[in-house]
């Protein structure tokens, strides 16, 4: 909150405020601290997610043909961001480690380490190793970085289009919580306008819009199609997120549509944007936590502005792994 209060009113981007503040959740979760928004090693690390993210489809090559790297086409001609990060992260496990102690358990990384070490002294028979837990370290802190801070780029890009959202779930905080307080979780029930704008924000931006391949185990009949066994599937989120079939003008910012008859809110089996299946999103309820929580304590703190009137606002999606928002500026004023 102080991050955005600094601003004094000025223009600002608001990306890495919400990078900083997202990660170091999920940096207090697995690595059991947080850090400081100008440490180096903190403002590396995030780089490296974030340049990896935003190259995902040429990364993928060079890990299956590293010899690619070598061509100047390639970004930097060096070890990809992806690789750079799973190294420094395989640092931070191993420090780990050397300073485990079976009486302090610190974090997520002391408790897997904790699990490793008691099956290995059994005998029994496990898929936890070494390498697992770097590789494990590194899908949470990646997909639990970029995707909520994302979103959150996108709420405040949304506000500034759609001021009559904004001033709605301003006046429903009000009632609700009061001026005097921040809202809490235990709000959430009595939010569900806010909690329905939400919702739209995440169906609109759909940042994940195709999940990682699956591969089925015997062949399938779908809808008159044969998919035989061994296929790669891959669930197009964005396709069902934007079908007209299931949402009234669904290229239209419209958090309603969350709501049934009484005004509370309503879920919708086509909303996937954590994915679908039995490998949905592991950070779900994290990241639902962290978005109410983020969203509605600016939204009670602030009002967010275009810098200036004249300004037209980019709502189309950087192209990349996670869909983003091209960079832009903002105006938190007090409230
Ligand atoms: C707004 C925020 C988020 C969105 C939209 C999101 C969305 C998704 C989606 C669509 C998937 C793929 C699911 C599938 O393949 O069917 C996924 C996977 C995953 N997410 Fe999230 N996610 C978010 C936040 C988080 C957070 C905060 C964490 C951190 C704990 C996290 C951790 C993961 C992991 C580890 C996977 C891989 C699960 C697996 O492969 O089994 N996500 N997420």
């Amino acid at each position: 909150m102080h991050e955005f209060a600094i601003g004094n009113g000025k223009p600002f981007d608001p990306t890495s405020r919400f990078c900083n503040a997202v990660s170091n959740v999920i940096c207090s979760v697995v690595f059991g601290r947080r850090f400081e928004y100008h440490d180096l090693e903190f403002t590396t690390l995030l780089h490296l997610v974030e340049d990896s993210i935003a190259h995902v489809n040429v990364e993928l090559f060079l890990i299956i043909a590293p010899f690619l790297a070598k061509i100047p086409f390639f970004p930097k001609g060096g070890l990809p961001s992806f690789m750079q990060l799973r190294l420094k992260l395989k640092d931070i496990v191993n420090l780990h480690r050397d300073t485990y102690d079976e009486e302090n358990m610190r974090d997520f990384i002391d408790v897997y380490l904790k699990d490793l070490k008691m099956k290995t002294e059994q005998g029994v028979d496990t898929y936890l190793s070494d390498d697992e837990l770097v590789a494990v370290v590194h899908n949470i802190f990646n997909a639990g970085t970029e995707t909520t801070s994302t979103t959150l780029r996108w709420a405040l890009l949304y506000m500034l289009k759609y001021p009559d959202v904004q001033k709605r779930v301003q006046e429903e905080i009000d009632s609700v919580v009061g001026r005097d307080r921040l809202p809490k979780l235990s709000d959430k029930p009595n939010l569900p306008y806010t909690v329905a704008v939400i919702h739209e924000i995440q169906r609109f931006a759909s940042i994940l819009f195709m999940v990682s391949p699956r591969y089925n185990r015997s062949q399938v009949e779908f809808r008159g199609f044969t998919i035989p066994k061994g296929t790669h599937v891959i669930s197009n989120v964005y396709s069902v997120t934007r079908d007209p079939s299931v949402w009234d003008e669904p290229d239209v910012f419209k958090p309603e549509r969350f709501l049934d008859g009484d005004g509370q809110v309503k879920k919708i089996p086509q909303q996937i944007v954590f994915g679908a299946g039995k490998r949905v999103c592991l950070g779900e309820q994290l990241a639902r936590m962290e978005l109410f929580i983020f969203y509605t304590h600016l939204m009670h703190r602030f009002s967010f502005k275009k810098p200036t009137d004249t300004e037209i606002l980019n709502t189309q999606p950087k192209p990349g792994g996670v869909l983003t928002p091209y960079p832009y500026d903002i105006c938190a004023i007090a409230r």
